[in-house]
């Protein structure tokens, strides 16, 4: 895993940019895999930026994202088509044909279940993701993916933990239904992408970021799992490293990365 601490969530946000503007210039039809909550909204805001500045086109890039609730409208404020049409698909000249979030409109479980598997065939029909965008739950999930889901899980329905239900509530009125189910791509579909971009911000977020750093390998922190990917990159503020045993030497580890990088081994 590479590690690396910034002082602030802005800072997150436009390393990720950064790194999501470098995979897009070294592909010619690049294939991102997009993540919703509070956190990467300061990411999509940076590349709305850019695109806005003239300095970036996603014209060529496919998308597909982690996870939909099951029990809402596509056109719901609170599903995940919405919110990613609202920040970001619907501000860039994205082809929308080229954008994926898993069909789960449906109340039929056969069909969900088929959407599901049909959803990590388009993924690989395509040649795969390059780079997955992920945030984290307080309880380690990926996508949906919630403690005790198996590493080498596919997209699936997945019932969300009391928890995430507790956590994301606040996105939904008193007196709205709140969605229990979800599809999500699965451990072993986002263990495919060829890199992976971690980002966390905030001090709810310090333990969870602890368990999947330097916990061990457990499925009650499904994200503990990254450890075991090639090209993981975590990107955390301060607050959100506050708990890390070793983060002194993650800091030294990125100053001296960055000195090799520019051929200087001492
Ligand atoms: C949801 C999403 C996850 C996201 C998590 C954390 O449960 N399914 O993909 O990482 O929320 O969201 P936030 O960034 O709002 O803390």
């Amino acid at each position: 895993m590479q590690v690396i601490i910034l002082p602030t969530p802005k800072d997150v946000a436009l390393h990720a940019a950064n790194k999501v503007v470098d995979v897009i210039i070294k592909k010619t039809s690049p294939v991102l895999g997009l993540a919703t909550g509070s956190t990467p909204i300061a990411l999509y805001n940076e590349l709305v930026c850019r695109h806005q500045a003239g300095r970036l086109s996603f014209k060529s890039i496919r998308t597909f994202n982690l996870d939909e609730y099951i029990g809402i409208d596509e056109d719901h404020k609170q599903s995940y088509r919405s919110f990613m049409n609202r920040y970001l698909f619907d501000l860039v000249d994205i082809d929308l044909t080229n954008t994926h979030v898993p069909a789960a409109a449906s109340l039929d479980p056969e069909t969900l279940n088929h959407n599901a598997a049909l959803y990590d065939a388009e993924i690989s029909a395509v040649g795969g993701i390059d780079l997955q965008i992920l945030g984290i739950g307080t309880n380690g999930h990926i996508g949906f993916n919630e403690p005790t889901s198996s590493f080498s899980s596919r997209t699936r329905i997945k019932t969300l933990s009391e928890s995430t239900i507790a956590a994301n509530k606040r996105f939904f009125m008193a007196d709205e239904f709140q969605p229990y189910l979800a599809i999500t791509m699965g451990i072993g579909t986002i263990l495919e992408s060829r890199e992976i971009l971690l980002m966390a911000t905030g001090k709810e977020k310090a333990s969870a970021v602890k368990d999947m750093i330097e916990g061990p390998l457990s499925s009650m922190c499904p994200a503990s799992i990254l450890q075991t990917h090639e090209k993981a990159i975590i990107v955390l503020d301060e607050e959100a490293a506050s708990s890390l045993t070793l983060k002194e030497y993650y800091l030294w580890c990125e100053t001296k990365r960055q000195q090799l990088h520019k051929g200087n081994c001492v």
